[in-house]
């Protein structure tokens, strides 16, 4: 139930809270779902012997992951950058010692979307993303393909879908290599199918924040067997698939899984898909409260996404609306209020430190295209976690009384 609050000066300033009781935490935890599903799995693999190779629970989730996503085939990893590599390696066909070339990402998302091309040797060109929708935009990466282009990772953001149609074409046409950065987006679909499943490969994230967790860990799913056996063996030091243990016909490294990781995420699979319908109903609702609001925006639907995973509650904070008070600011007065909000990415990815110190040291690693949209972006949303998304449906109505109880104060 929320806090009563006697007057009606905000939290950041005094008041009492909209809101005191807790969200649902994550990832999710349940005694008894812990004694009968949890425990019994992770004892088994202590008393198995096998805690890491040959990694038959590792074999055997990744598999039935790949089911879900309606992918031929999926490879665990420990993390999802892992992941990425091995999908860029795997698409690319790379021998670890070649320059593979350039990959176009977008500039508004997690770094390991541009370092773990970077780890496995590619140049990186960050494009532009789309105003509406924060994914990748089709025009931007056309307009920066250049002579070393080899590939394209598109991100579904925050759980939206990135148009893959558009970005599809743009692969085709140009030759180039169509790789799905899943990791904010367990369930995804575009045009009715799931992401993972649209680019030559895709890869996840099991990291704690995300949809589903085994607290580290990682998937990379394809329809392509070759690109499949390719991404086995990267992951296990070269190894060809179910061959010897001591012949290495490629280069490859050690991203071997625990098995401890797989039962766990083996036994959190079941409750994915009720999970995103209810971030999907609970969204929707939340949109419709927020509907009226002037100067913040609820997340678009992607014209092609059937599907909007919803890791992230993407908003747009129009600053005019509420009294000149900065995007940063309300994020703190919403946090007051017990609604846990968050800037972001407040710059576009080629801003970070580290990125921009490799192009001032390495011109040619890192080009950047016209960062417009991304600008905007990093400056005015605000988002909020997909575990709020969680709580029961009137719960919802605590963030639309904290924000109109703000706008109310600020423009008094
Ligand atoms: C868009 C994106 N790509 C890649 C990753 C990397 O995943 P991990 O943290 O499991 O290495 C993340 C996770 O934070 C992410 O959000």
């Amino acid at each position: 139930m929320s806090a009563a609050h006697s007057h009606d000066s905000l939290a950041i300033d005094g008041g009492t809270p909209v809101r005191t009781r807790p969200w649902p935490a994550w990832p999710r935890v349940d005694e008894a779902e812990w004694v009968k599903v949890i425990e019994p799995r992770l004892r088994e693999v202590y008393l198995s012997h096998v805690e890491g190779l040959p990694g038959p629970r590792a074999h055997g989730f990744a598999a039935e992951f790949a089911r879900w996503c309606g992918v031929e085939w999926g490879v665990m990893t420990p993390h999802g950058t892992d992941a990425l590599m091995a999908a860029v390696a795997g698409a690319l066909d790379l021998d670890g010692l070649r320059d593979p070339g350039e990959i176009i990402a977008p500039a508004y998302t997690f770094i390991a979307t541009a370092s773990a091309p970077l780890a496995v040797r590619c140049q990186v060109a960050l494009a532009d993303v789309d105003p509406e929708t924060y994914t990748l935009d089709p025009t931007a990466v056309e307009a920066l393909i250049g002579p070393d282009t080899v590939g394209i990772v598109a991100v579904h953001l925050g759980g939206q879908p990135a148009d893959m149609t558009a970005l599809g074409e743009v692969a085709r046409r140009h030759g180039l290599a169509l790789i799905e950065d899943c990791a904010q987006a367990h369930g995804a679909a575009w045009r009715g199918r799931r992401v993972g499943g649209w680019g030559d490969c895709g890869a996840f994230s099991f990291q704690s924040s995300k949809n589903l967790t085994c607290g580290e860990g990682g998937c990379v799913t394809t329809d392509d067997f070759d690109l499949y056996e390719r991404v086995m063996s990267f992951i296990d030091v070269g190894r060809r698939p179910h061959g010897e243990r001591w012949e290495y016909p490629r280069l490859g490294w050690n991203y071997r899984p625990s098995e401890y990781l797989a039962a766990l995420l083996t036994a959190r699979l079941p409750s994915v898909t009720s999970d995103l319908e209810r971030r999907a109903d609970n969204a929707a609702y939340l949109s419709g409260l927020l509907s009226p609001v002037d100067g913040l925006d609820a997340p678009c639907l992607a014209a092609g996404a059937t599907s909007h995973a919803y890791h992230l509650y993407m908003m747009t904070y129009r600053a005019e609306a509420f009294g000149g008070r900065s995007r940063d600011a309300f994020v703190a007065a919403l946090g007051a209020e017990g609604i846990p909000a968050m800037a972001g990415y407040t710059q576009p990815l080629s801003e970070q430190p580290a990125l921009a110190e490799l192009r001032q040291q390495y011109p040619g690693v890192l080009r950047v295209g016209d960062l417009t949209a991304t600008r905007e972006v990093c400056a005015h949303s605000v988002w909020l976690p997909q575990s709020l998304l969680l709580a029961d449906t009137w719960e919802m109505d605590d963030v639309a009384t904290a924000v109109g109880r703000i706008q109310r104060a600020w423009t008094r």
